[in-house]
């Protein structure tokens, strides 16, 4: 299929039918296989971005080709990825993330998986006077309840001797961990229910624990089997036949030390900087303080987890000096007209915010510059776009997108817009202003794809 082809394709099928890439109607949000392990912020729908995959892949004819993710989240391209036998990278700041990518992607035996669960329901089963874990605030965070009944889970968990089935442990543990603290969960960030709400909830977190568990060893199970008649697992059934890379850390500082091209990158970005969009810091620090980090990756370090905020503090935008705002202000609005027009209507009302939106533009810039470096000539990228508010003002991010593009010779194939339907984002009754004013914004997604357009890179 020819550039001129697939742009005619993915127009088709937006013209096809009236909101054909809402998927309405039923399932079709549905997380199957493995998509729906844990929750976690402004997840992909799965059923969308297996479509365009399929057109992307239709397009480039190369079964090995290497699928990249640099802002991979929970890991739902990964997972698409792998169900059509490529060679997956996903690459995410947050060990929250990189726990779920992870327990996502490796290939369990699910005979074994089962037995282990077992033991370890045993296990809690029978040892009910564990010692409580501790950390700062848990008293805050946790009932005496839930500090009791979570500290026997986490025991049983660290009994398990195999890495890997660990993984696929604390990926349900951190789900149950997440619904069981006394944060409200009308919002991202953490802020803690009121006394009433605390007293009047009863959940078990073992009996939750447990069907959590269950219920993501059947999705797994499903998984595993679809790989395996699909030809992608290795005779065995241990492994499978592609690479999967998932690495934790900075997506700029990956790409400009990594050798590797791509020919395909499929990912949606952050909308801002953490701190005043989505808090993916905040929303993950209470189920990673409970786990043993380690069993994440060897690169979470202490300094990552020991405040609130550190996580939100390395995504992009997140740090921002005000000597290096300027500069970064200047460099930014020449390449991009929407967003200088936007930055200076924003000014006026709001400099503290229009400055996140400079560092994180300036980020995002330095993003797509590496990016491009790593991009093969005629590479495809698909973009799954969010934009925010800021005072009352929408920010064109899929504009901004297009114009920061153009200077790395990526340019626009396509774009289409979606309603979202069933996106997991704050309720709209949040206690955060940003977060409200995100909601308003984010009913919207939109998609732009690119193209490379030239052979110059390094
Ligand atoms: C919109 S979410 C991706 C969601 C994902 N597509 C899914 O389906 O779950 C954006 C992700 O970018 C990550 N992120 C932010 N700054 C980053 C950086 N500098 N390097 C790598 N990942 C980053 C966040 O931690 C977050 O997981």
């Amino acid at each position: 299929m020819s550039i001129s082809a697939l742009k005619e394709k993915f127009n088709s099928l937006t013209l096809e039918s009236e909101n054909h890439w809402d998927y309405r109607g039923n399932n079709n949000s549905e997380r199957d296989y493995v998509h729906g392990f844990c929750t976690y912020p402004a997840m992909m729908v799965p059923k969308m971005q297996r479509e365009m995959l399929d057109v992307c892949l239709e397009h480039l004819q190369d079964t090995s080709l290497r699928l990249l993710d640099p802002f991979a989240g929970s890991g739902t391209i990964l997972v698409e990825g792998m169900l059509r036998g490529l060679n997956i990278v996903g690459i995410d700041v947050n060990p929250l993330a990189i726990l779920l990518c992870k327990a996502k992607t490796t290939i369990l035996n699910p005979k074994t998986l089962q037995e282990k669960t077992s033991q370890l329901f045993t296990w809690i089963t029978i040892h009910d006077k564990t010692p409580l874990h501790q950390f700062d605030g848990i008293n805050k965070w946790f009932t005496k309840q839930a500090i009791s009944d979570l500290s026997r889970i986490r025991a049983g968990i660290i009994t398990e001797e195999t890495v890997d089935y660990r993984r696929f442990f604390w990926a349900s543990f951190c789900e149950v961990v997440r619904i069981v603290s006394n944060s409200r969960d009308c919002t991202y960030k953490l802020h803690i229910k009121e006394q009433k709400d605390i007293d009047a909830y009863a959940v078990d977190a073992i009996d939750l624990f447990k069907s959590t568990l269950q219920y993501n060893i059947s999705k797994y199970n499903e998984f595993y089997s679809e790989l395996r008649k699909r030809g992608h697992l290795k005779k065995d059934g241990l492994a499978y036949k592609g690479q999967v890379k998932i690495i934790l850390g900075d997506s700029i500082a990956f790409l400009n030390h990594s050798k590797q091209k791509y020919s395909l990158v499929f990912t949606s970005p952050p909308y801002g900087d953490n701190h005043t969009t989505v808090s993916y810091g905040q929303y993950s620090i209470m189920p990673l303080r409970w786990i043993n980090y380690q069993d994440i990756d060897e690169a979470v370090d202490d300094a990552l987890l020991a405040t609130l905020y550190e996580i939100d503090n390395q995504s992009l935008g997140g740090k921002s000096s005000n000597k290096a705002l300027t500069p970064a202000r200047k460099k930014v609005v020449k390449k991009s007209e929407t967003l200088k027009a936007q930055l200076e209507q924003i000014n006026n009302l709001a400099s503290q915010q229009s400055n996140k939106i400079i560092a994180f533009y300036s980020d995002y810039d330095r993003f797509l510059d590496a990016l491009s470096r790593k991009m093969k000539p005629d590479a495809i990228s698909v973009w799954t776009l969010g934009n925010r508010k800021v005072a009352k003002q929408e920010i064109f991010m899929n504009k901004i997108m297009i114009e920061l593009c153009e200077p790395y010779h990526m340019q626009l194939l396509t774009s289409f817009t979606r309603q979202i339907l069933n996106k997991r984002m704050p309720k709209l009754n949040g206690y955060q202003g940003e977060e409200k004013g995100l909601q308003s914004t984010m009913t919207r997604e939109h998609i732009l794809i690119f193209v490379r357009s030239d052979s110059d890179n390094e």
